[in-house]
């Protein structure tokens, strides 16, 4: 049985659709404060509470018999972060912890985490490898980087084992259309262009033509959503495999795309070209992120089904449409 947090949210929505088409027993534990009980298959139980209530959680570890929680629910815009330091701290640090220690008293095994490859900051190398050195320039990063060191301590302490997952840039939506990316007032390229494409919103602002990349726009490794939920599948059985064992992984291609490349993809995919705005460089944007996926690759049987840009972006648009005005 997984626990998954945040499983109403838009990637860990995706995990509980692998887990379940996996045959897994599931539990989702989500506060639906930017998630949506309606992502939630109406056979998985869903728990709607706050992941730092320890009576609730701990209540649901062990009515349900968890072996292992998938770690998705926490805040992810980076602008925010900046300007809301406290708020990135609580939710992805502190009340991390009190997941963890939660995990921790009802002896939960096996424990997946969703951290960033934020927590890498502006790394000058040509492809980002794990033991790249790890300074995030954003309270964001650091929020994740801080969980991860939690787990590697409370590992070396306590019978559990963990997986932190390195996401790169994560798009796209479900191929079977059960569920995508619904966040309301959103700021990733891919969501943003396909949101434009449908008449959403009037332009895309390009944030910096300036940079020491091919074009000039920022460059980034775009990893489709489901791509990312099969990983997590993956993880959950290598833990389970060997309990002792601990894996820090980036989650991506290896390869990137600009922002220019990414807006000719989705006005390809409609015929209708989007308005394009060239703005200012956005503070703190590296001009380039491409994961070293050799780990992950070498680590896990891990196949990769859906790295073209077109395939991602005609998920995404699909997973639009038919979002229609609903979040
Ligand atoms: N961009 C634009 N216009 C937009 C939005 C984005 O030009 O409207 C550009 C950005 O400047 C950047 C690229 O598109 O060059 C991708 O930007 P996103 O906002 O989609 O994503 P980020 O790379 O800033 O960050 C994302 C997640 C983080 C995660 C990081 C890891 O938001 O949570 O990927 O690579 F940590």
């Amino acid at each position: 049985m997984v626990m998954v947090t945040g499983g109403a949210g838009y990637i860990g929505s995706h995990a509980v659709l692998a887990l379940r088409d996996a045959g897994y027993g599931i539990v989702v534990i989500d506060n639906l404060v930017t998630g949506f009980d309606w992502a939630v298959p109406g056979d998985v139980p869903l728990v709607r509470g706050d992941i730092a209530d320890q009576p609730l959680v701990e209540a649901t570890l062990r009515d349900h018999g968890v072996r292992a929680i998938m770690h998705f629910a926490g805040s992810v815009v980076v602008p925010e972060s900046v300007s809301n330091p406290l708020k990135y701290y609580h939710n992805n640090s502190a009340k991390t912890r009190d997941l963890i220690e939660s995990a921790v008293r009802i002896g939960v095994p096996h424990f997946i985490f969703s951290s960033t490859a934020a927590t890498y900051g502006t790394p000058d190398v040509e492809a980002v490898r794990e033991d790249t050195p790890q300074c995030p320039i954003n309270p964001y990063g650091m929020s994740k980087l801080m969980t991860e060191h939690m787990l590697r301590d409370v590992a070396a302490a306590h019978p559990m084992n963990f997986c932190a997952l390195r996401y790169f840039n994560v798009a796209g939506a479900d191929p079977q259309g059960r569920t995508g990316q619904s966040t309301a007032g959103a700021t990733h390229l891919i969501k943003v262009a396909v949101e434009a494409a449908l008449g959403k919103r009037e332009s895309v602002s390009i944030f910096g033509t300036d940079f020491d990349t091919p074009d000039g726009t920022g460059v980034r490794d775009y990893i489709h959503v489901s791509d990312l939920a099969a990983a997590h599948l993956l993880a959950l059985e290598a833990l389970m495999a060997q309990p002792t064992r601990n894996h820090l992984l980036n989650c991506g291609y290896g390869r990137g795309f600009s922002v220019l490349e990414v807006l000719d993809a989705v006005d390809r995919a409609t015929n209708n070209p989007i308005k394009r705005v060239m703005v200012g460089r956005r503070a703190g944007d590296p001009g380039r992120l491409i994961s070293d996926n050799k780990a992950i690759l070498e680590t896990f049987p891990w196949t990769p089904r859906h790295a073209d840009l077109d395939q991602i972006v005609a998920h995404a648009l699909a997973w639009e449409r038919q979002l229609g005005d609903r979040a």
